[in-house]
């Protein structure tokens, strides 16, 4: 493990560094003693079994969480034992399309999306509603304004959840598994924007993911949480030439990347060789 004091240097090439983590609930320790590299403006991808703690994980970046040691850096600051002003200024930083979209039922599409806008911005009205409308239709969601979450199919409210995160223009985005649940077409639709957003705004991208096919399809770097740490964290092709039992097991079950000791081309390498060619 890296010394705090180099992590702690701002880095071009890593937005947010994290090194020696832990959070334990009562006796259940979760997370112990995670370090991981976030790479500035390229798709971050954590993979890891249902209860390792990616969630809890993520939550720690925007400091929802309080970790019981470690340290996250991001930009070179410590947000660690930041007071509550200094938080809010760093969160500004972060949108966060939560797992299960986490709309606000009682509200319309319209006033879910404004929802950070009203609240961290002085804008006003007109503006507003005119941004809501671009980032909507900049996400291929027409006429649904006046919509609520309950009338929405599970990939619209998807994308719903995600012009809220976008729309505050935030430098990092996080995404708690935001394809579960969904068919393979809203799945594809669901990593192609993933993919055009981090395209578009080079925004640095930190995915939870426990699809395999979407996740080598699109990530750059992927990091696995096993048993309290990053067990392995490599480029796509790293993850499927690792030897680990867990990491193969893991890989093979999900029945999209054949695994037979050598590294399989055959599973979608048009995408994979657009992402390894690292061309954005
Ligand atoms: N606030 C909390 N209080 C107590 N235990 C918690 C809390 N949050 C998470 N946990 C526990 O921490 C463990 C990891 O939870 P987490 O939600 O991070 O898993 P996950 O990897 O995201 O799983 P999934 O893929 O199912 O979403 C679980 O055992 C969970 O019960
Ligand atoms: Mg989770």
């Amino acid at each position: 493990m890296a010394a705090p004091v180099d992590a702690a240097t701002p880095s071009q090439s890593f937005q947010i560094r994290i090194r020696g983590l832990k959070k334990a609930f009562g006796t259940h320790e979760v997370l112990r003693g995670v370090d991981l590299d976030i790479e500035r403006g390229k798709i971050n991808i954590i993979i890891g079994g249902s209860g390792q703690g990616k969630s809890v994980l993520m939550k720690h970046l925007m400091g929802l969480l309080k970790p019981d040691a470690g340290h996250i850096w991001v930009d070179g600051e410590d947000v660690v034992g930041l007071d509550d002003v200094a938080l809010n200024r760093v969160r500004r930083k972060f949108g966060m399309l939560f797992q299960y979209a986490a709309l606000f039922d009682s509200l319309t599409v319209e006033e879910n999306v404004a929802f950070p806008l009203v609240e961290h911005t002085k804008k006003g009205r007109a503006e507003i509603k005119k941004l809501v409308t671009e980032r909507l239709h900049s996400l291929g969601l027409r006429n649904i304004e006046k919509k609520y979450p309950a009338e929405l199919s599970g990939g619209m409210r998807k994308r719903v959840g995600l012009a809220r995160a976008l729309v505050l223009e935030p430098e990092i985005l996080l995404y708690d598994e935001p394809t579960t649940g969904l068919d393979p077409v809203a799945t594809k639709n669901v990593d192609d924007m993933i993919r055009d957003i981090s395209h578009q705004t080079g925004v640095t991208s930190v995915v939870i993911s426990h699809d395999m096919a979407s996740t080598f399809r699109i990530a750059h770097k992927i990091s696995m949480l096993y048993d309290g740490v990053i067990a392995v964290s490599g480029t796509p092709d790293d993850i499927k030439r690792s030897r680990l039992p867990f990491v193969r097991e893991f890989v093979e079950m999900s029945g999209t990347v054949r695994f037979d000791g050598e590294p399989s081309d055959d599973d979608g390498d048009q995408d994979d060789d657009e992402v390894s060619t690292g061309e954005f």
